[in-house]
């Protein structure tokens, strides 16, 4: 009979607390289904006296993660303390560099590090397994890495920032400003006391970084992402979005392209007949692109103890089996270095929105600016406020300009822009939104 495999748990927070959990309630079927049981034998957290809900006797407390991590009595380490120093970092080191194997939900790690640790995980012969960091329970890691081995990627995106999608669902179909549903996000739970890290695009930067390295077969680069957050989005934009045919959502996009690999996080207008459009509140999608075959959508929760401890599980039971595959899907030294296609050259249709002062003249002084730089108008919408009237002071009132472009180049919409800024036919900043099709 095969031995259990011994398990070391670093941290017993939200998502620690339900991966031990999850081992003892399903301990048959995981038996079962790895061939050989699984057990608990060792954890630590940053406090041994703090009150869990877990039943941790039989279960050896460790004083630091380090001393864990390369533990005799463990085979696999499963950091679950987050963060991308120390000690996740060192710890994480220390297991493979013991030739252990690692189980991970730690995405600010994989995304600095992820190449340092694939090359130790590599040379001593360890797993290192991370399904949980990019959309929790969405299996989406084993898709790229294992499913779709055969099939080559042309683009992956999704929402993978719950926090992002559930502001932006709220502000559409409740008519709110972004921060009335920040302050309800944050008092259900859903954002940070500190949301930047969600909502200024960074968090779905880091898991785009991984999912772009798997898909195109490149090393992790986290500063090649174009990043822009969704704070400057307002209730009117979602409300042409939804008259015209869109959805609003913060999408991380890595596609293949020929200057090289665009990977950017930014508000998008997608169509609402895509998959991706119908994705509401807090639920998590990715969409991959293969050739030859139609688009895959996977959707799921991106985010919560259980649904993260799911994948941290499986990504257990593959140690027990035995499976190891290539962290980033293929040896190192066949991971070729991210070429960055620069944003300034990317292509697609865009929504600009635009508070035109209301003087004749202004309308053609944007449209001939727009054609300098061969950007043809799909369609256009002014809305004059109050119907039309002037101000109770008899001044003119700025009226919102709504364009939707053909598909052009982000330098031509920049430079166009701010030649109508120089005009001063407008009032304030136009408020740009990238068009992704399906
Ligand atoms: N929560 C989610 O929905 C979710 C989803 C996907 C991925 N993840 C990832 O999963 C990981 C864990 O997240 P979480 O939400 O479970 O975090 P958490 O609730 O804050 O728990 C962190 C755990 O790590 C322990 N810890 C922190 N610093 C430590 C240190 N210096 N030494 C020893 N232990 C330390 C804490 O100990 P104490 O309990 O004693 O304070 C706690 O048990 C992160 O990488 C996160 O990004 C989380």
């Amino acid at each position: 009979m095969v031995a259990p495999l011994k398990v070391g748990i670093a941290g017993l927070g939200t998502v620690g607390a339900e991966v031990v959990r999850l081992i003892e309630t399903q301990a048959r079927v995981l038996a079962g289904r790895s061939g050989r049981g699984i057990r608990v034998v060792a954890v630590t957290a940053r406090s041994k006296a703090k009150k869990r809900s877990i039943d941790l006797r039989g279960v050896e407390w460790v004083k630091d993660p380090l001393a864990l991590a390369t533990h005799p009595g463990i085979d696999c380490f499963v950091e679950l303390m987050g963060g991308a120093g120390d000690p996740a970092l060192s710890a994480v080191e220390a297991a493979l560099n013991a030739g252990k194997s690692v189980v991970t939900a730690n995405k600010a790690l994989l995304a600095k590090h992820g190449l340092k640790l694939a090359k130790a995980a590599e040379k001593h012969g360890g797993a290192l397994n991370y399904e949980a960091a990019v959309g929790a329970a969405i299996p989406v890691i084993k898709t790229l890495r294992e499913g779709l081995a055969g099939t080559g990627i042309n683009r992956v995106y999704g929402i993978l920032n719950g926090t992002c999608n559930y502001i932006l669902t709220r502000m559409e179909q409740e008519g709110l400003s972004f921060a009335e549903c920040l302050t309800d996000a944050q008092r259900l739970g859903y954002a940070e006391a500190n949301p930047s890290f969600d909502v200024d695009g960074h968090d779905t930067a880091q898991k785009l970084a991984i999912l772009a390295s798997l898909a195109f077969g490149t090393k992790v680069a986290q500063g090649a992402v174009y990043v822009e957050g969704i704070s400057s989005i307002a209730p009117e934009d979602l409300r042409a979005a939804d008259e015209l045919g869109y959805r609003l959502k913060l999408l991380g996009v890595a596609v293949r392209t020929a200057k090289g690999i665009e990977q950017r996080v930014h508000p998008t207008m997608v169509p609402k007949s895509s998959s991706i459009a119908q994705v509401m509140g807090v639920t998590n999608a990715v969409t991959i692109d293969g050739e030859g075959i139609p688009p895959i959508t996977l959707v799921g929760p991106g985010a919560g103890g259980a649904a993260t401890a799911s994948a941290v599980v499986a990504d257990i039971a593959d140690v027990a089996r035995g499976i190891r595959a290539h962290p980033f899907g293929r040896p190192i030294a066949q991971l070729r270095d991210t070429k960055k296609a620069p944003m300034e050259r990317h292509e697609g249709g865009y929504y600009i929105r635009l508070l035109a002062r209301d003087f004749p003249g202004t309308a053609a002084a944007i449209a001939t600016r727009l054609a300098e730089q061969k950007i043809s108008i799909e369609s256009i919408v002014q809305r004059h406020p109050n119907g039309g009237a002037a101000s109770p002071d008899g001044k003119a009132v700025p009226v919102p300009v709504i364009l939707i472009t053909y598909a052009t180049h982000e330098d031509a919409v920049r430079r166009a822009l701010a030649a109508v800024q120089k005009d001063k036919v407008i009032s304030g900043r136009p408020q740009v939104i990238r068009i992704e099709k399906n």
